[in-house]
């Protein structure tokens, strides 16, 4: 696969600095102005201001100048509007109207996450002391963007953007509910397409070390703001990740996650593990109460439908 990772993505909001201090206080730094980052990757989320919630862009890293050329002529023979430049290409989401970026660039490899000591049938691995997540000794920061969630009005010329044009692969498919899973690194998925009856962010991903590390952090977020939970704790089936879904203070939904399936192996999934058959109904194995309506679409959907048509989208 040419596509290797999901770099950042650039958030529009109207109230950027309040989205800032939010996950300044998650643990994410100000790495720049209105960036936000980790120790090991300066920058995660861009933060900008627009009178409605979105995402304005995404970039991608590829490896060669030789697979941008390749991804301008398929993005142009889909009809796609692209620049092509020295170690970067440009284009613009024809369904939901974001920049896609794509550059010859790598994301700078994480440190394995130091193995806790957890004790289990038969494991006496911690002992004489208590757990680190029990006592609040332990405040793990988001580790890095995992993945980005879009609402389409036409899911089927959506997926073909990316895969046909960008070279995104797909992971699984719901195909009742029109849900695709895509992927442009080894994560289960990077992306994933839902259909929406206007364009729109669903949400953006953050991980977290484990399935302490995401309650922990979201029981913070909880605490803020009572009503901040839309989903979870809970771990999903397709993908697998262990899940937190959560309100920001821009109104936009967000993913704690850890722990979510790694294709290292393009051939062996495409053959014997990826689904196109999914139940709609596969969402989790488990989970600590029924969704909220935010979690299939926005709450803030009309300001977001009024915001495109501002913008002449
Ligand atoms: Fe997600």
């Amino acid at each position: 696969m040419a596509l290797t990772d999901l770099i950042d993505i650039e958030l529009a909001v109207p109230n950027p600095g309040e989205l800032q201090e939010f996950w300044n206080r998650r643990g994410l730094a100000t790495t720049g102005t209105g960036r936000l980052g980790t120790p090991e990757r300066a920058s995660q989320i861009r933060l900008t201001e627009s009178d409605y919630r979105h995402v304005s862009q995404m970039r991608i890293a590829t490896e060669t100048q030789e697979d941008l050329v390749q991804i301008s002529n398929s993005l142009t023979a889909l009809g796609a509007q692209v620049e092509l430049g020295d170690g970067w290409l440009e284009s613009i989401d024809p369904l939901i109207g974001h920049s896609v970026r794509v550059e010859v660039a790598r994301n700078a490899p994480l440190e394995q996450a130091p193995s806790r000591e957890v004790n289990a049938p038969g494991k006496m691995i911690r002992q004489n002391r208590r757990s680190e997540a029990a006592v609040s000794e332990w405040t793990p920061k988001p580790r890095r963007l995992g993945h980005v969630v879009f609402g389409s009005t036409d899911t089927k010329a959506s997926v073909d953007y990316y895969v046909n044009g960008l070279g995104f692969r797909i992971s699984d498919r719901l195909p009742e509910v029109e849900a695709t899973f895509l992927r442009c690194s080894t994560d289960h998925h990077n992306m994933l397409i839902l259909p929406a009856p206007v364009p729109c962010m669903n949400h953006y991903a953050l991980e977290l070390e484990d399935f302490d590390a995401v309650g922990l952090r979201g029981i913070e977020v909880v605490k803020e703001r009572p009503d901040a939970s839309v989903y979870g704790i809970g771990r999903h089936v397709v993908g697998s990740n262990v899940f937190w879904y959560l309100l920001d203070p821009a109104g936009g939904m967000f993913e704690f996650f850890a722990d979510m399936d790694q294709i290292t192996d393009d051939d062996l999934w495409d053959l014997e593990i990826r689904r196109e058959d999914w139940d709609p109904f596969t969402i989790a194995t488990y989970e600590s109460g029924t969704s909220k309506m935010d979690f299939f679409l926005p709450a803030d959907i009309d300001d977001i439908a009024s915001g495109r048509e501002r913008a002449g989208l």
